[in-house]
């Protein structure tokens, strides 16, 4: 038996898992002696009021994606929801793998099923499943007629959901709130099926939606991670630098994916990447380009994406015009996010390069 002392040494261990797994502190020392079969003194065992809460609300998360597989699976009022993910091209396997349900309607199904497993209705409500209703003292589900897509953290434990509409109502997604589990800004959609390839790979690719991520996958690219939504933060920026310092990053091309991926892409750089940018033609997005010209054919674009500072200049470029002055604009343009290249002999490349055209 380990001494409690020993453990508290050792605490390093721990706090790498509370940061890379998302574990309290107590989780994360009951993870190691599970691991290597260490009994615990009772005392630290015990888990305290704020962590129980926290296991419960994970436990009432993994029971809610299992409810909405089911009622993905079996129930007629999901068939409008099967036909839209088989038209958008997702087969049964990576719904499995990934864990994509539905969502009914009702407004109570949900918090019906879990309290009959005995989760109470306010802990649901702190886990962003459910919503206190204005009138009455009641409780309704969160989602309602949506398809759900679990975010799990590297581990694989479901800690949020994404739900989407399957026709144009808003908002087109609707996600978890930020809860006692889940702060979107420390994880990133899809790492725990894409973290092996990415480091056998040493290499990544940041897309910005779910489907962005699920199809690539499901046709072999599995080295591929989405930041939902267009502000990546530092926080996902750490957790993707566990596993590779090279990424891709393959934002929608419109102005505001333009604009995002400038901001995300000087987090890498302060961070040691490496970045390349990938802009897929005719304006489509990853799910998109996938499905008309095929996995092989995103690979092959891959091979093709201009470094990050290139990117900029050319952006930079184009505003400028030709001639001397417009190459001065662009040095101008880059000079910012250049002094963010933490390697000065790269840096002293760039600006080489980029003066003499
Ligand atoms: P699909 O239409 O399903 O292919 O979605 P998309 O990923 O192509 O959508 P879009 O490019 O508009 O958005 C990219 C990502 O931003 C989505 O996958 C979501 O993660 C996020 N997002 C888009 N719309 C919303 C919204 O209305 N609310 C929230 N919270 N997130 C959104
Ligand atoms: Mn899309």
């Amino acid at each position: 038996m380990v001494s409690l002392l020993r453990l508290r040494r050792q605490r390093d261990i721990f706090r790498f898992l509370m940061s890379v797994d998302n574990l309290s502190f107590p989780e994360a020392v009951r993870w190691v002696a599970e691991k290597y079969s260490i009994a615990l003194p009772v005392f630290v065992a015990r888990p305290e009021e704020s962590d129980k809460d926290r296991q419960q609300i994970l436990d009432a998360t993994q029971a809610t994606e299992a409810f909405y597989q089911n009622v993905l699976r079996a129930e007629p009022e999901a068939q409008e929801a099967r036909r839209y993910l088989q038209q958008r091209g997702l087969r049964e396997e990576v719904i499995e793998k990934f864990g994509i349900g539905y969502a009914p309607s009702g407004g109570g199904r949900l918090i019906g099923y879990l309290t009959e497993q005995g989760f109470a209705a306010e802990l649901l409500e702190k886990a962003g499943l459910a919503k206190k209703s204005e009138l009455g003292k009641g409780y309704y589900d969160s989602f309602r007629r949506r398809i759900i897509f679990p975010i799990k953290d590297v581990r694989g434990k479901t800690l949020a959901f994404g739900g989407r509409v399957m026709d144009d109502g808003v908002p087109k997604y609707l996600n978890s709130p930020e809860t006692v589990i889940y702060s979107k800004s420390r994880h990133l959609f899809g790492l725990c099926f894409a973290r092996e390839a990415i480091r056998e790979q040493n290499h990544a690719i940041l897309v910005e939606g779910y489907l962005d991520c699920i199809i690539p996958f499901q046709e072999g690219v599995r080295n591929i991670v989405a930041s939902l939504g267009t502000s990546l933060t530092q926080g996902q920026v750490r957790l993707l630098g566990r596993y590779t310092k090279n990424v891709v990053v393959n934002y929608d091309p419109d102005t505001a994916g333009v604009n995002a991926m400038r901001r995300s892409l000087e987090l890498f750089l302060e961070e040691g990447f490496r970045v390349n940018v990938l802009r897929l033609p005719d304006g489509l997005d990853p799910d998109a380009f996938v499905r008309r010209s095929g996995a092989q054919e995103y690979r092959r674009s891959m091979k093709q994406c201009e470094p990050y500072l290139e990117f900029i200049a050319d952006e930079a470029l184009k505003d400028a015009g030709a001639g001397a002055r417009s190459r001065l604009n662009a040095v101008n343009a880059v000079l910012p996010i250049l002094a963010k290249v933490p390697d000065r002999v790269e840096r002293l490349e760039f600006v080489s390069r980029i003066s003499s055209g």
